[in-house]
Formats: C-alpha cells, structure tokens, sequence
C-alpha cells in the first residue's frame, strides 16, 4: 500500500506554507465540534487557494447548465471534483438524471511519463492509497443520497489508464454527449488521446476545463491541447481567482 504521507506530489507555496497546514490538518483532526455538526461547518478548514478551486469548479459547472450531457473528469484522483460536480447537480438541477457525472483515474498514479512532460513530471506520481476508489464510491454515493431521484445511480467512477479506459467508456456508452470535461491529467500521452477520444461526444457549448494549461511545471498538457484543438481556435480563458486553472467552449 502507498504511504499517504509520501505521496509524490508538487507544491509551489512559499517556505512555512507546509508547517502552516500542517497546524491547520492538526486543528481539523482535533477538532471538537460534535459530528453531527461536523459536515455544516467544513468551512472553517477551507483556505482561499481551497476555497478558489471549490468557485471554479462552481463556476465551470455553471458554464455548461444549458447543455446536454455528462460531466467528466480525467484524472480524479481523490475525487473531490466528481464529488463537488455531483453536490453542484443536487444545487442547480437536481431533476437532471442525465448529468452523469464520470469520474476517470489509475488510483495508481501516472503510469509514465514522456519528454513532452518536462523534468518535474515522475512515474507513480499522485498515487492514491491502495483501494481509495472503493472509498470514493461511498462517498460519491453518498452525495447521491442527499438529492432527489437517489434511487439512480448518477455516477461511474472508471479506473485504469485514460487511453484505453475513455474509448471503452465511449464504446460501452454511445449514447454520451459531453456537457463539461475536466482535464486534471497532468501529462500531454493521455490529455491528448482524452482529447482525441470524446471528440464525437462533444458539442457546440461544450466546456472543456484545464487545470495546468500554460504550466511551465507540467508542459504536456498545453502541447496536448495545441496538438488536438490548436491554440487559436478558442478563447482558452481564465478564471479570475484562480492562477493555474482554465476554460475554452467549443464552438
Ligand atoms: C493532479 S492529480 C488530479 C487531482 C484531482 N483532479 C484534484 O483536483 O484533486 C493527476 C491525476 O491524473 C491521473 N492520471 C495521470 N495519467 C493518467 C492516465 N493515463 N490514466 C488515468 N489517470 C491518470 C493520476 O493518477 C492523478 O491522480
């Protein structure tokens, strides 16, 4: 099993930043407030980094409301996306039984790297811990409980490799169109071929969102997006309270 504290992960904060959510990890274990209480006040842990992704996504969800389709994330790893885009279905549309929301990943990492990846992407990165997808499962359908229509299921979590387990979803679901896609892969070899794979499921309005686009750090993903679509053919755009994250609709 990974050791969950020596997940290979970057972090860009400034020196102290790690002590400092180190104490904040410490006030959350520690924390007093009795359970039943404990899911309403999740947000004393939120910081602003944390709570500008949670916006984005909102945002992003936002975005892709009047289009038909499912939400998808490539590259889930904790799931906490897939969970906020199944939460944000239960606010905005809670009758949409159509909004699958699919949520894709290795649970092992990155299964390689290529040079197109630069030097700081490694092989096994952003593992999980052995099994986490079993966990995310009773969490996502949780989340599923706590909306109407929770007798169906809404959700898939796929595991395996993007390349091969997108085109086998596709096959396996021809009837999938592509409301909103978000690309958290990290890697140009299955950003592109995810790119390639849900081309015939995506339509006019479809949003597709980036979470490394334009990274020195992580330079595969901005080739693999120019390689599929071209860099002039859309607005990539940002969202203002977020440095890293982007967003095109496809037109
Ligand atoms: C930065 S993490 C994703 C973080 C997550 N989206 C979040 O917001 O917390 C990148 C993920 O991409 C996954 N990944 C990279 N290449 C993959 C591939 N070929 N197939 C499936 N998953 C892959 C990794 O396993 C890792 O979990």
């Amino acid at each position: 099993m990974a050791d969950p504290t020596s997940l290979d992960i970057l972090t860009f904060g400034p020196a102290g930043e790690t002590e400092r959510r180190r104490d904040v990890v410490g006030l959350l274990r520690d924390c007093p407030i009795p359970e039943g209480e404990l899911l309403m006040n999740l947000g004393l842990f939120l910081t602003p980094q944390t709570l500008s992704r949670v916006l984005f996504m909102d945002f992003l969800y936002r975005q892709g409301l009047e289009m038909q389709g499912a939400v998808m994330e490539f590259g889930c790893r904790w799931g906490q996306n897939s969970s906020l885009f199944c939460a944000l279905r239960g606010v905005y549309e809670p009758f949409n039984r159509l909004r699958k929301v699919v949520a894709f990943d290795t649970f092992a990492g990155f299964p390689s790297v290529r040079p197109e990846d630069g030097e700081q992407m490694k092989t096994g990165a952003y593992a999980t811990t052995e099994g986490y997808e079993a966990y995310l499962d009773r969490v996502l359908a949780h989340q599923e409980q706590e909306s109407p229509l929770s007798h169906l299921r809404k959700y898939e979590i796929v595991k395996g490799d993007v390349i091969a387990t997108v085109p086998e979803y596709l096959q396996k679901h021809p009837e999938t169109v592509i409301s909103l896609a978000y690309f958290d892969l990290d890697l140009y070899e299955p950003t592109l071929a995810c790119l390639q794979a849900i081309r015939g499921h995506i339509t006019r309005g479809t949003v597709l969102g980036f979470d490394e686009a334009n990274d020195p750090a992580t330079p595969g993903e901005t080739v693999a997006i120019r390689e599929a679509l071209g860099l002039d053919r859309y607005a990539l755009r940002r969202y203002r309270y977020n440095a890293r994250t982007s967003y095109l609709v496809i037109e």
